[in-house]
């Protein structure tokens, strides 16, 4: 096989999708992942095989190619806001046998109704919800009033909140996963009953990331979890305690191309691995842009477009011609770089699998 590539190892994929399903089926919870870490339709699928109700995506062209490979039950958690999407929207709408949609702001809303104008079915719409991310979502306090505007649209069906926060607590940063994932789910549950009060009923309450999942499970109430990462698990999930480096399921290799006093230098740089999570910042505080397997005296430290540079001090037992094995910072950013990837199945044989959803950004 030609360096730099993905290897992914199914026996761990498994592995990682059982113990996530265990989470929710523990709980009574439904676990719709989210596709954006693998972009691939046979993992999308697998997920379900395991228990998953749907899946969750970030971008409608995903939800496109997930709905033309079978998958027909998909969440798509990111505001739409133009009638060029709305009216896409409407065609998957059509197909899927449950399509929902994020909704944060009132034009969105109504431009989705507006798409949706002369459809067969109403469109199902979660509104999200900002819980310390300070991204996309309202604030909780005007949660109440969109969904008011929100009940009032034809076309529309309220179904549900939805929120993602990662590993925040009190809206900064934090290793605390319990704190974090006991606020998210306390959060919108609270925020469930508020709209109760209100008269408007809801079905779903969405919420979790890798690092949250587990905790915010707990909180009764939750209706369903949305992780993704850990169907592959990265060098920041490592850090964050969530697995251990066997549980890493997928790796780049890469070729040792130079070797000098002080570095190595690999044919993989920023066109091969993420650079969107950068080592040094809290509070995981990672050492470099991977895991240089089976090598921890040494550092991925810098990265141009095909250069990966490994640091070390004192000596280095690879030399020019040797492959690594590195697990990135950030897997689902990785994954959107490569075309193809390879599986190696439970009976060993390599396959190689193209990455259908990989840079399908609109
Ligand atoms: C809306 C939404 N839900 C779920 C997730 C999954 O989180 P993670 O990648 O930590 O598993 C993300 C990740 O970006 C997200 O943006």
């Amino acid at each position: 096989m030609l360096t730099p590539y993905i290897l992914i190892d199914e026996a761990k994929v498994r592995s990682n999708i059982e113990k996530m399903q265990k989470v929710a089926d523990n709980k009574e919870l439904q676990l719709r992942p989210h596709i954006k870490t693998h972009k691939m339709p046979y993992l999308a699928k697998l997920q379900q095989e395991y228990g998953a109700s749907g899946i969750t995506v970030a971008k409608l062209s995903e939800a496109q190619v997930m709905l033309a490979n079978g998958i027909k039950n998909i969440f798509l958690a990111y505001p739409i806001v133009t009638k060029e999407k709305a009216e896409l929207i409407k065609d998957i709408n059509e197909q899927a046998d449950t399509f929902i949609v994020g909704v944060d702001s009132l034009i969105g809303a109504k431009t989705l109704n507006a798409g949706m104008t002369g459809a067969d079915k109403k469109l199902k719409v979660r509104i999200e919800i900002d819980s310390g991310l300070n991204r996309t979502g309202v604030t909780k306090d005007k949660a109440v009033s969109l969904a008011k505007e929100i009940v009032q649209l034809e076309n529309l069906e309220l179904e549900g909140i939805f929120t993602f926060k990662g590993a925040v607590y009190k809206g900064e940063s934090t290793l605390d996963l319990e704190k974090s994932g006991e606020e998210e789910g306390s959060l919108m549950v609270g925020l469930k009953r508020e709209l109760a009060e209100n008269g408007i009923d809801i079905a779903s309450v969405s919420v979790g990331s890798s690092p949250t999942a587990k905790t915010a499970a707990n909180v009764q109430g939750v209706t369903e979890i949305r992780p993704g990462t850990y169907i592959f698990n990265d060098a920041m999930q490592v850090k964050f305690g969530l697995c251990d480096i066997d549980d890493c399921a997928a790796r780049v290799f890469a070729t040792v191309v130079g070797k000098y006093d002080d570095h190595l230098v690999i044919d993989g740089g920023s066109k091969t691995f993420a650079t969107d999570v950068q080592p040094g910042h809290a509070p995981l505080n990672l050492k470099g842009f991977g895991i240089v397997v089976g090598h921890s005296n040494l550092t991925f430290a810098r990265m141009n477009e095909e250069h990966g540079v490994l640091e070390f001090n004192g000596d280095c037992d690879l030399e020019i011609g040797d492959v690594v094995e590195i697990i990135p910072n950030h897997i689902c950013s990785t994954v959107n770089l490569h075309n193809d990837v390879y599986l190696k199945t439970l009976d060993g044989e390599i396959k190689k699998e193209k990455v259908a959803a990989r840079g399908h950004l609109y």
